[in-house]
């Protein structure tokens, strides 16, 4: 049987009537307009339900009872829905009447995110790696034997300056440099070894723009049979060409370092840079040092090279002062 055209039509009111119910009730809120919604949908005078129910006698028989059994369901979804939006209104004004208002959008919390020195070691951590270079660590507090004697470094050498380091009490100061941490891994591991160690170091320098007391030091060390300074050429560049770009540039200069020999200062030239900028010192491992470690200086070589993680986050961001990095800054570090 189907039905006229007429009762297709209130059905199809039903439904819509049901629709704009449910959602006002959804949508009410506070209790002015939950009564509102109630007044109009479900007011016993002129509500829309109530309207709806006087179309059931302009229908046929057969119509009634399908617009009749629809009816009460449309019933039944808007009381359940004003039911709804009742509890959920009392809900809020308790909240409220608690001094905590649930609608309120809230406060986001803001994110962090690494500080760009950590960004950067991560960066060579990550770099190196993929060369084969592990990481060690060492002490921050050290002794003078491997900040100093096991380095070659000998006792009247200007390097120990009292004026030049943190010296503490027992023997002991602020590692100078990470240099450190090749004497501690070679004493602990026969060769072959390829570690790189990133970490503080101190040096009683007066703050400006290019110096600070404290910095952070990336140490590289690779000993084996038949090391050369080719291979120490070849990893540095190909770093540089990781970290800072392949149009970067190195250079060697001859140097001086008590636990290398030769030695050279490593410069870096980078694509629309007009200067030369040295990153730190390198070279092939003093027999000397091996000797101090208990490895036989005739059975392998090794090179060893120190940059500065500052220089050369500076450099990858365009930093021109070095203070910025540690005083935490947040409209400065949220940059990176
Ligand atoms: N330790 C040196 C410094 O702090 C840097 C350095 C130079 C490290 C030569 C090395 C090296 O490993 O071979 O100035």
């Amino acid at each position: 049987m189907s039905l006229s055209d007429s009762a297709a039509e209130a059905l199809a009111a039903l439904d819509e009537l049901e629709k704009a119910g449910v959602s006002a009730f959804a949508e009410a809120a506070n209790s002015a307009a939950i009564e509102a919604a109630r007044v109009e949908f479900l007011g016993m005078k002129q509500g829309r339900l109530k309207t709806a129910q006087e179309r059931l006698k302009s229908l046929d028989a057969a119509a009634k009872r399908v617009y009749g059994q629809r009816f009460n369901a449309v019933k039944t979804a808007l009381e359940a829905a004003l039911e709804g939006a009742k509890s959920r209104g009392s809900q809020i004004a308790s909240a409220v009447s608690d001094g905590f208002d649930v609608t309120l959008p809230g406060h986001l919390p803001k994110l962090g995110h690494r500080h760009p020195l950590t960004q950067t070691a991560d960066e060579l951590i990550d770099i190196f790696g993929r060369f084969g270079f592990a990481v060690a660590r060492g002490p921050e507090v050290e002794d003078i034997h491997h900040n100093f004697d096991a380095l070659n470094i000998p006792p009247a050498h200007p390097a120990r300056d009292p004026l030049d380091n943190f010296y503490l009490s027992d023997g002991l100061m602020l590692r100078s440099q990470t240099s450190t941490v090749q004497i501690r891994v070679m004493e602990n591991q026969p060769p072959p070894v390829r570690v790189i160690a990133i970490g503080r170091v101190y040096r009683p320098d007066t703050v400006d723009a290019t110096h600070s007391f404290m910095f952070h030091q990336i140490e590289g060390l690779m000993v084996d049979k038949g090391v050369t300074m080719a291979d120490l050429k070849t990893v540095l560049r190909l770093f540089a060409a990781s970290y800072l770009g392949k149009d970067v540039k190195i250079r060697f200069r001859p140097s001086f370092f008590p636990f290398t020999e030769p030695s050279v200062e490593v410069d870096m030239l980078w694509h629309g840079g007009d200067r030369w900028v040295e990153m730190g010192g390198a070279g092939m491992v003093d027999p000397n040092v091996f000797r101090a470690v208990g490895y036989d200086p005739d059975e392998v070589t090794g090179f060893a090279f120190g940059l500065g993680i500052e220089r050369l986050c500076m450099r990858r961001h365009g930093i021109d002062d070095i203070r910025l990095l540690y005083q935490n800054e947040s409209r400065f570090l949220s940059q990176f």
